[in-house]
């Protein structure tokens, strides 16, 4: 088994030296590289009536204006799943406010800018749909759901009737607003063509999906599209789709037979991307009066595009979180004019858990129960919804573990009965969970001559430790320092990896790196047993090891050589090998999910209605963690996250034209390191022989689940009030605390 490790982040370095080139920072090869800048639709719906350049095409470095008039033509219906129906300027349609229906070229980017504010568009408006149904089961069911992988309702047993007979209810709607990504770098495209073949360095969490995306929309084979993408400044979600700025500065290249870049503003990045959507969600529990769950039907709806389909799925985690046999989850869709809603950290789980396991807490007062007893009662120890068996369930543990490292215990149940001085104290807790994803990975390594080595896999570092788990792994296997190993990873030019997304990357490309690391060890061992001139000659290869950047006997530990003096005599410049893995039966035999438990102290301003964090600790079983150092910086991050979700976070929009109206870092309120208090994580032990070769869960978004349920479960302690609606701000808890 390879032992857990702290390296550090082996390309931190670079970052925090400024040595890291992002996508904005590349120049083409001839230092002819124009600026892009966007215009945008200002209504939500309607038709672009008449657009007039002449003023912008005056400003001295402008070379074009691209509208829907004069822009190239691409096949809008082959660009995979994600992308149908995106607006990339075919015809004069409006369909949200903020949509893209210019791009000026120029010089220079203020040149750019400028013309950008000088483009006039006249629009023939249709009436725009701005308000999503605030009704969880009124519209209609969506067909596809969570992209066609699952059906958007299920049922088990006899929910409905079930919870009309409990003797205990909880029927409550639960809220969560629009939230954006805003991760560190925003997002950037630098597109060149070179003949028919076309080079884009792109911010992005799936080189490989941007490859389909281009190679589709401009009808070229993919080989012709090549996505480069080193280094990421957080995505979130955000840079998994090829969103339409994407393929808009290709087309701007293509159009002036020029390189062309764009870098989109922060506030476009409110508009031009996806965000989380607006969800309604209507929680019924029953229990009987022991609190044994005997009822849970989890309705939500959540706001669509008017164009596109992405579903929101907030009930999967009630549909086996706990044990209960009469379970009914449903999920709809609203249209409304804005743009396409995307995957947001824990897509599915941080909006849906925030409403169970406020629900779930309900039920623990409304029971006069401890909540952890409450969950304790309703364990799960298989997957009713899919009737398998967990391949591993470490949660008790969580719940134990982090119970003792927060001290629990010292909860007084009353709420409103703690303080601290004039602050209302509250301590609240809830469950997180989130399912494993694997995909399809290849990767190649190769042990070089000089006694170094080369990991290379079309993988994304969004910031989460790919390099660095990448680089470990080899170390690992081959026996080799960190620093002597090299890793590639963020283009399409490389061995075949997913999006760095569903907290799936380690668990897709491990084993492939792991393959072909143990496909060079084998040939290593190999050559040395059989060459007369190595002190191992004639030992069988069984009898061998690597450690410290030389095969050795095991059994004796110094009888060996370098791999320098081997591939020397060998005359070999480096022996490589491929490897690839894809998931096999697990996801037909266990159902798969990484599980934790959040607990959180707040402080309440009872004159200002203030809510402070001061306390959380996040115990997560979430089976091998790669990397102790890099994986406990991306939980306390996911939990950051949640904090954000929990009491300031949300995208507003105007009723009346549908625009956002606080698109920047001032207005839309993400945690600052003031906001951030003591954060502590546990890593509780979990072996999961099941999952993947390597035993690893992903960590990426587990840790944001659950966590704004905890916060707003301390504030019910602390406050009495129950809010249902994120974010949990000053305003909406004032009114109740002068009492
Ligand atoms: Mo994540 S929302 O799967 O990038």
């Amino acid at each position: 088994m390879i032992p857990i490790t702290t390296a550090s982040r082996v390309d931190g370095r670079l970052k925090v030296t400024g040595g890291a080139r992002y996508a904005a920072e590349f120049a083409p090869a001839q230092d002819n590289v124009l600026h892009a800048v966007l215009v945008q639709s200002t209504i939500a719906a309607g038709r672009v009536a008449s657009i007039d350049t002449a003023r912008a095409k005056q400003v001295p470095g402008v070379v074009a204006i691209m509208t829907h008039e004069n822009a190239p033509r691409i096949d809008l219906g082959k660009a995979g799943d994600m992308t149908p129906g995106f607006p990339l300027l075919q015809d004069d349609r409006v369909m949200f406010n903020g949509q893209h229906l210019a791009v000026a070229i120029a010089t220079s980017f203020e040149a750019a800018q400028q013309a950008a504010q000088l483009v006039e568009l006249h629009y023939n408006r249709d009436e725009a749909t701005l308000l999503m149904s605030d009704n969880p089961t009124g519209t209609s069911v969506p067909q596809r759901f969570r992209n066609g992988m699952r059906p958007p309702a299920s049922t088990r047993g006899t929910p409905q009737a079930s919870f009309d007979a409990a003797a205990v209810k909880i029927d409550q709607i639960y809220r969560t607003p629009i939230e954006h990504h805003n991760p560190m770098e925003p997002h950037a495209t630098l597109a060149e063509w070179q003949g028919d073949r076309l080079l884009v360095h792109n911010a992005s969490q799936s080189v490989f999906g941007n490859r389909k995306a281009l190679a589709g929309f401009f009808g070229l084979p993919e080989d012709n599209v090549r996505i480069v993408s080193p280094f990421v400044g957080g995505g979130f979600g955000s840079k998994g789709v090829s969103w339409p700025h994407i393929t808009l500065a290709a087309m701007a290249a293509k159009l002036v037979g020029q390189p062309v870049k764009l870098v989109l503003t922060r506030r476009q990045m409110f508009t031009s991307n996806g965000y989380r959507p607006k969800t309604v969600q209507h929680v019924r529990l029953g229990a009987d009066r022991d609190g044994r769950l005997t009822a849970v039907l989890h309705d939500g709806i959540s706001q669509n595009s008017a164009y596109g389909e992405f579903s929101e799925p907030v009930g999967l985690a009630s549909e086996m979180l706990y044990s209960c046999p009469n379970v009914a989850v449903t999920h709809r869709l609203s249209k409304v004019n804005q743009g396409l809603p995307t995957f947001m950290r824990a897509p599915g789980e941080a909006s849906g858990v925030y409403a169970l396991e406020s629900a779930m807490d309900e039920l623990a007062w409304a029971l006069g129960m401890d909540p952890i007893e409450l969950r304790l009662k309703n364990y799960a120890d298989r997957d009713e919804h899919e009737d398998k068996p967990f391949s591993s369930k470490t949660l008790r543990a969580c719940y134990e573990q982090g119970a003792a490292a927060f001290d629990w215990k010292r909860r007084v149940a009353q709420p409103r009965s703690m303080r601290d001085g004039r602050l209302l104290i509250g301590l609240g807790m809830a469950t997180a969970t989130y399912p494993v994803n694997r995909s399809e990975a290849a990767a190649k390594v190769r042990l070089q001559a000089d006694g170094t080595a080369i990991v290379r896999c079309g993988s994304q570092d969004i910031g989460t430790g790919t390099y660095t788990v990448m680089a470990q792994l080899v170390g690992e296997h081959l026996g080799l320092p960190l620093d002597r190993v090299r890793a590639e990873l963020g283009d399409t030019a490389l061995p075949q990896a997913p999006v760095s997304g569903g907290s799936q990357s380690v668990a897709s490309i491990s084993p492939a790196i792991r393959e072909a690391c143990l496909a060079v060890r084998a040939q290593t061992l190999q050559l040395a047993a059989g060459d007369p001139a190595s002190p191992l000659h004639g030992l069988d290869p069984e009898e061998l090891d690597v450690a410290d950047g030389r095969i050795l006997q095991s059994a004796e530990k110094s009888r060996g050589e370098t791999y320098q003096a081997l591939l020397a005599r060998q005359g070999r410049a480096a022996i490589e090998a491929d490897g690839s893995a894809k998931p096999g039966e697990e996801k037909q035999k266990f159902s798969m999910h990484s599980f934790g438990a959040q607990f959180v102290e707040v402080a309440v301003d009872p004159d200002l209605g203030e809510v402070r964090v001061r306390r959380h600790v996040g115990a997560f079983a979430a089976g091998r963690i790669m990397n102790a150092k890099t994986g406990r910086s991306q939980m306390i991050g996911g939990i950051v996250f949640g904090m954000g979700m929990a009491l300031t976070e949300a995208t507003e929009v105007d009723p009346r034209s549908g625009r956002v109206t606080n698109a920047t870092m001032a207005d839309y309120l993400v945690p600052v390191h003031l906001d951030v208090p003591e954060i502590e994580v546990i890593m509780v032990a979990e072996q999961d022989d099941a999952v993947n070769p390597l035993g690893a869960k992903g960590i990426g978004e587990l840790p944001t689940v659950g966590t704004a349920a905890a916060i707003a479960n301390a504030v019910y302690h602390a406050t009495g009030q129950r809010i249902r609606d994120l974010p949990i701000r000053p305003d909406k808890l004032i009114d109740g605390l002068s009492i």
